[in-house]
């Protein structure tokens, strides 16, 4: 048995459909930063990890690997749009191509807070990669240049989205049914 219900559980995307999106997706990035100069990618933490991880792995560029935590103040289910930056990136990217990669765009306006404060720091370029988009939930415009998949506006977890700070580990993206997923 799981540690989870998978009564509970709906799967969206197992783990072969999820690797092989980040296969195209990686192949992509590799085709449209070739020989344009350094390339940083930038996960924002908590829920990019294992998106990241997968990722850079189907990146054939030298990049290098930085990461920063963004918390949004407020309930999940109602983003304020206030967000706290809770640990910062450990180098500058003045000059560096910056791909910020995002576990997931809602509302878009976490996206927003980041790029304005990236763009301080003069940056060469900045884009968005998001694993999953849900267009129906957003309130401002940020243009996503990659996207894993675009989602109905459910609430969804797993492969580093959590549920009540759980859940992150799941091997594949799923959506709760019921409220009790963990038994
Ligand atoms: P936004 O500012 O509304 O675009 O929200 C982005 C952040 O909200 C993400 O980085 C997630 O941490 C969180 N989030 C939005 N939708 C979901 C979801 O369906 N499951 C888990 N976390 C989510």
């Amino acid at each position: 048995m799981p540690f989870y219900d998978p009564k509970h559980l709906e799967v969206m995307y197992d783990a072969a459909t999820i690797e092989a999106r980040n296969r195209e997706l990686g192949a992509q990035i590799t085709a449209d930063y070739r020989g344009r100069g350094e390339l940083v990618l930038v996960g924002v933490l908590r829920g990019s990890f294992p998106f990241i991880a997968d990722l850079c792995r189907f990146i054939d560029l030298p990049v290098e690997v930085d990461f920063l935590g963004l918390s949004s103040y407020g309930s999940r289910a109602e983003s304020s749009g206030i967000v706290r930056m809770t640990q910062d990136l450990s180098e500058p990217v003045k000059g560096k191509h910056v791909l910020v990669v995002e576990d997931i765009v809602d509302t878009g306006l976490t996206m927003k807070y980041l790029l304005a404060n990236l763009q301080t720091r003069e940056p060469a370029s900045v884009r968005i990669a998001s694993l999953l988009h849900k267009p129906e939930g957003m309130k401002v415009e940020v243009p996503i240049d990659y996207v894993g998949f675009t989602i109905p506006n459910r609430f969804v977890v797993g492969y580093g989205l959590d549920f009540a700070g759980k859940l992150r580990n799941l091997p594949f993206i799923g959506v709760v049914v019921g409220d009790k997923p963990i038994p």
